[in-house]
C-alpha cells in the first residue's frame, strides 16, 4: 500500500477519492493572478502529484484567471480515469486581482463553459457554487437564484454534481432544498474550528467537507503546540496539521495547496503519519472553537 492510500477513500458524488488530495490555488501567480513564476515547476508539481497517487484536484477557472485550470490540461490530460477535478464557480476577477461576485445567470453559465473549454472536458464532475456576499467571511444570503442556475446547468448534461463554498449553515439547508449538495468547502483547520458542528452533521448526512486552507492559507500555521507535538512523532508541523484534519472526521477531504514538489511529497506523506488520542488533545487545545 502506498503512503496516500492510507488516508483512506470517500464518496464524492458517485466517485470515490482518496481522502489526501492536492489544491491547485497555489500554481497561479503572486495573489492567485497571473501566470506561475515557473511554468514547468508548476507542471511538475501536477504531474508528481497523480504520479503519487492524487485523484482529487481542486481548481476554478478563476485562479489566474484560466491559468491553473489550463496548468492542468497542460501537465495532465488526458486525464487519468480515476481523475476527479472539482471547480468552484461564482467569482471573477477583476483588471487589478480583486474577487469580485459573479452571480447572474450569465456570469454562472459562462464560468461553467469557462471550465469546460480550458480544463479540456465535456462535462464538469463537481462544481462548487462559491458565496460570494463577503469575501472574506461567509455572510447570510440567499443562494437560491444562482443555485437554480446551477442546476439548470446540471439538467443539460454540463455539471455531474454540486456543491457548495464558504457557506453557513442556513444558506446549505436551502441548497439541500433545491438541489443534491455532495460537498462543502469551507475554511476550517486546526486553528479555525467554526465549523465543527457542521463538520459532524454533514458526517451523518454522508455529505463530504472540504477544509480549504487546511494548512493555514496565505500564512501558514504557526503554533509551539504543533511544532512539539511534530517534534515527537518525528513528522513535521505541516504533516500533523493534516493529520489531525484526517482523523478529525471521515467525511473530511484534504486538498492543501502547495506549488513546491518537495512540500507536495511532505504533504502527501501525511497519510501514514497517525496521531496518538494524547497527541490529538494536546492539539485540540490549539484552537479557537466557535470563532470565525
Ligand atoms: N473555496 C474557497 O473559497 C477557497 C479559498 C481558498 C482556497 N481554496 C482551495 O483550497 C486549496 C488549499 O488552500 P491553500 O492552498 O490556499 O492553503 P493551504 O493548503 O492551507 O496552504 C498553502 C500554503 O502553505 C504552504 N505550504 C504548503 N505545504 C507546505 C509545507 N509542507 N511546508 C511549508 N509550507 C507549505 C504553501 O506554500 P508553498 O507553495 O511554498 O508550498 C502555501 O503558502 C487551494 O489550493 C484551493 O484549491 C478554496
Amino acid at each position: 500500500m502506498s503512503s496516500i492510500d492510507q488516508s483512506g477513500t470517500f464518496k464524492l458524488g458517485d466517485r470515490t477519492v482518496k481522502r489526501l488530495g492536492y489544491g491547485a490555488m497555489q500554481l497561479a501567480g503572486p495573489g492567485v493572478f497571473g501566470p506561475p513564476k515557473d511554468h514547468g515547476a508548476a507542471l511538475a508539481v501536477l504531474r508528481e502529484a497523480v504520479a503519487s497517487g492524487v485523484n482529487h484536484i481542486d481548481t476554478s477557472d478563476f485562479y489566474g484567471p484560466h491559468v491553473t485550470n489550463r496548468l492542468i490540461r497542460e501537465a495532465l490530460h488526458p486525464y487519468p480515469g480515476d481523475l476527479v477535478l472539482v471547480t468552484k464557480i461564482g467569482a471573477r476577477r477583476g483588471g487589478d486581482g480583486s474577487w469580485l461576485p459573479a452571480f447572474s445567470p450569465e456570469e454562472l453559465t459562462q464560468a461553467v463553459h469557462d471550465n469546460l473549454r480550458n480544463l479540456g472536458l465535456d462535462v464538469l464532475e463537481l462544481v462548487n457554487l462559491r458565496a460570494m456576499f463577503d469575501a472574506h467571511h461567509p455572510a447570510e444570503g440567499s443562494l437560491e437564484a444562482p443555485l437554480t442556475v446551477l442546476a439548470g446547468l446540471q439538467r443539460q448534461g454540463l455539471v455531474r454534481h454540486i456543491g457548495l463554498s464558504h457557506v453557513t449553515p442556513t444558506q446549505i439547508a436551502e441548497g439541500r432544498r433545491i438541489c443534491e449538495i455532495v460537498c462543502v468547502q469551507n475554511y476550517y483547520n486546526l486553528a479555525q474550528r467554526a465549523d465543527d458542528a457542521l463538520v459532524d452533521e454533514l458526517a451523518r448526512d454522508g455529505i463530504a467537507y472540504v477544509p480549504y486552507f487546511p494548512l493555514g492559507g496565505f500564512n501558514p500555521l504557526q503554533s509551539s503546540t504543533l511544532s512539539d507535538v511534530a517534534a515527537r512523532l518525528g513528522a513535521t508541523p505541516m504533516q500533523v496539521a493534516l493529520a489531525w484534519l484526517l482523523r478529525r472526521a471521515p467525511n473530511i477531504l484534504l486538498i492543501p495547496g502547495t506549488s513546491s514538489v518537495a512540500h507536495l511529497q511532505e504533504n502527501l506523506a501525511a497519510a501514514g503519519c497517525a496521531l496518538p488520542d494524547d497527541a490529538a488533545r494536546e492539539l485540540d487545545s490549539i484552537a479557537s472553537i466557535g470563532s470565525a
